[in-house]
């Protein structure tokens, strides 16, 4: 991985690798984590980070979900964020906020753990590579199903739910595919390891909804945005296995992977990425580098004034 200088940890600028927690660490051990991922994308004006409060908001569902007060505001973790990208001089990169139940207890009761909170940031390029991104991948579904809405909440990002997320990751990029796509307990298509999944059919776009067990995703959320502008009917219900053998079109969506195309799924060929893929694709990223009537609505610049390291 690309390190950085530093990482903001509990209000201060450290070292990289001094940005250590304890082994006993309640969150290492039982998942009691709730974490973001976020890109900041460069622009004629400086790093932009993409729907920054849509996720400090989704961050503080999350630490809801799992009984964890954050002891930090909104603004302060947006100036944390800020911080890390211009404390580490970067540009276009990845931020990683993450609050967990840090070390002081054991055992399963973990209102007592302190809650730590760190918001790190470093350069990572095309999830799923550059050549994913312009041809797109090879995807199996997994034998693993998604977690459902009543095992722990589906809507939240936590860490120790990613368990099975890692394990359909595993099955696929063993059997040679690039990524897994996972079936809720009811048998329909939920998300990708990461991603959330479109589906072209007919001319209009296809989603598994929120009953499906999904992660709402903020770039999802973005690309049922485009797809309006774009005159694209979308419509969020349930998926079937072979109705993504049958499409016109699948891509996949997220923060890591951005918009990218699927070609094969189970050995069924998709073909190439086709032209409503191409056309949404095309417009995420003119919005992501600012040259997009939707970038002001969407992109927090980092401010010039932080360039010079704070609160350290
Ligand atoms: C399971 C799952 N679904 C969907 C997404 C996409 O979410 P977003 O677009 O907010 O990154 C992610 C990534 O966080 C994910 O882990």
């Amino acid at each position: 991985m690309h390190e950085a200088e530093k990482i903001w940890m509990n209000g201060a600028l450290v070292d990289w690798a001094d940005a250590r927690v304890h082994v006993l660490s309640h969150g290492l051990h039982y998942g009691t984590s709730v974490f973001e991922g976020i890109r900041a994308y460069a622009t004629d004006d400086g790093p932009a980070v993409f729907r920054l409060d849509d996720h400090l908001a989704r961050l503080e569902r999350s630490a809801i979900s799992y009984y964890m007060p954050i002891p930090y505001s909104r603004e302060e973790l947006r100036g944390a964020v800020h911080q890390v990208i211009a404390a580490n001089e970067l540009d276009a990169c990845y931020v990683r906020p993450i609050v967990l139940r840090g070390y002081g207890t054991m055992g399963l009761f973990p209102l007592e753990a302190p809650v730590d909170v760190s918001v790190a940031a470093w350069e990572w390029g095309a999830y799923l590579g550059e050549e994913g991104l312009r041809n797109g991948i090879r995807a199996k579904v997994a034998s693993w199903r998604r977690i459902g809405p009543n095992t722990i909440p589906a809507t939240a990002k936590a860490g120790g739910q990613y368990l099975n997320s890692i394990l359909a990751k595993i099955e696929s990029h063993k059997a040679g595919y690039q990524e897994a796509i996972l079936l809720n307990e009811q048998g329909f298509v939920a998300d990708g390891s990461g991603e959330n999944i479109f589906i072209v059919k007919g001319g209009r776009l296809l989603t598994p909804g929120i009953q499906c067990s999904i992660l709402e995703g903020v770039t999802r959320a973005t690309i049922i945005a485009l797809a309006g502008d774009l005159g694209l009917e979308v419509e969020q219900r349930e998926v079937t296995r072979s109705e993504l053998y049958h499409a016109e079109e699948v891509f996949l969506t997220g923060t890591a992977a951005e918009v990218c195309p699927i070609n094969e799924i189970d050995d069924h060929p998709l073909g190439p990425p086709g032209p409503v893929t191409r056309a949404i694709q095309d417009r995420f990223f003119a919005v992501t580098s600012g040259r997009d009537r939707r970038s002001a609505e969407w992109l927090d610049h980092v401010r010039p004034a932080l360039r010079s390291p704070v609160g350290s």
